[in-house]
C-alpha cells in the first residue's frame, strides 16, 4: 500500500485513476486548484502554474500520478505543464518521493504541434527528476464525445475526416496507470492505445449513429505538416492495441 498524490484528480482521467488506485488498496490524496470539499482530508489545494502549496501537497506521499494539464492556453499552458512539471519534480525530489508517473500523449514526438512540444518538454523534466515512469495514451473516448457534442450544435458537423485516431477508454488508461505505479519506477515509456485505428470520419459516423443524431458532416482539411502527420497516423500505434471496449461499445454503454 502506498500513499499516492494524484494531480489532475478532478479531470477526465483523474476521476478514473482515483477509484482505480483506491480499489488497489492505496491511500490516495487528490490535488486540485480548488478548495477541498468540506471534511475531505485527502485533498490538497495547490497550483502548478504558480507553485503555490506544491511543497505541502507532495510532502507526505510515496508516489505521484501526475495527470494535471491545461492545454491550448498559451502562456498558462507553459506555466502549468512545463514550468509546473519542473516545479513538481523539484518539490518531489526535496520531499524524497520514490516514484513520479507522468501521463503523456502517443505521437508527441512526430507531430509539430505546440501542445505536444510542451508535453515533450514536460517529459524531459520528469526524466531528469526522481525515479519515473511515463504512460503515453491516445485520445480519450470522453474527450472525443465532448468535442463531437459541441460540434454537433452547428448545422453541419465539421470533421477532420482523414485524420487517423486510435482512441481509448479512460478506465483502460487508469488501470495501466495503477499497474505501473504498483510495479515501481520503470524509467521507460509505456503506450496505451485503443483497440482500433479509425478515421475521424468513422469516429463521427459511429457517434452520430449511437447518439441517434442526424447531421451532415463537413470534411475539414488540416493543412501543412500538422495535417500530414495526423493523416499519416502519427497519433496511432496500430501494432500496439490494448484490449478494451471499442468506440461503438463505449458509446453504447
Ligand atoms: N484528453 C485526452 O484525450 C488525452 C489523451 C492522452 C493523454 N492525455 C493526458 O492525460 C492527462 C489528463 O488529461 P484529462 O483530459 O483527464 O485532463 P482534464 O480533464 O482537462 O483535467 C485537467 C486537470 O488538470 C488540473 N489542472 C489544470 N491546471 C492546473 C494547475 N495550474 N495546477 C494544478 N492542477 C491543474 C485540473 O484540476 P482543477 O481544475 O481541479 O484544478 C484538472 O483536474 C493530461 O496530461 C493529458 O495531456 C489526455
Amino acid at each position: 500500500m502506498m500513499r499516492i498524490l494524484v494531480t489532475g484528480a478532478t479531470g477526465m482521467l483523474g476521476r478514473q485513476v482515483v477509484p482505480a488506485l483506491r480499489e488497489a488498496g492505496h491511500d490516495v490524496v487528490r490535488m486540485s486548484r480548488r478548495p477541498a470539499p468540506e471534511g475531505d482530508t485527502a485533498w490538497r489545494r495547490a497550483d502548478l502554474a504558480t507553485g503555490e502549496d506544491l511543497a505541502h501537497a507532495v510532502g507526505d506521499v510515496d508516489a505521484i500520478a501526475h495527470l494535471a494539464s491545461s492545454p491550448y492556453r498559451g502562456k498558462y499552458t507553459q506555466q502549468t505543464d512545463v514550468a509546473g512539471t519542473r516545479r513538481l519534480c523539484a518539490a518531489a525530489r526535496r520531499a524524497g518521493v520514490e516514484h513520479l508517473l507522468y501521463v503523456s500523449i502517443v505521437g508527441i514526438d512526430g507531430v509539430p504541434w505546440k501542445y505536444f512540444k510542451q508535453k515533450l518538454a514536460a517529459e524531459e523534466h520528469v526524466r531528469g527528476g526522481v525515479p519515473w515512469s511515463i504512460v503515453r495514451a491516445t485520445q480519450f473516448y470522453p474527450a472525443i464525445d465532448m468535442v463531437l457534442t459541441a460540434a454537433a450544435r452547428l448545422p453541419l458537423l465539421p470533421v477532420p475526416s482523414k485524420v487517423l485516431g486510435q482512441p481509448v477508454d479512460t478506465a483502460v488508461v487508469a488501470r495501466r496507470v495503477a499497474e505501473r505505479l504498483a510495479d515501481g519506477p520503470a524509467k521507460e515509456i509505456a503506450n496505451v492505445c485503443g483497440p482500433e485505428v479509425l478515421t475521424f470520419q468513422e469516429l463521427a459516423d459511429t457517434w452520430l449513429a449511437a447518439r441517434g443524431r442526424r447531421r451532415a458532416t463537413l470534411p475539414l482539411h488540416v493543412p501543412g505538416a500538422l495535417g500530414k502527420a495526423f493523416r499519416a497516423g502519427e497519433l496511432t500505434l496500430p501494432n500496439n492495441p490494448t484490449p478494451g471496449p471499442t468506440w461503438r461499445e463505449w458509446l453504447e454503454t
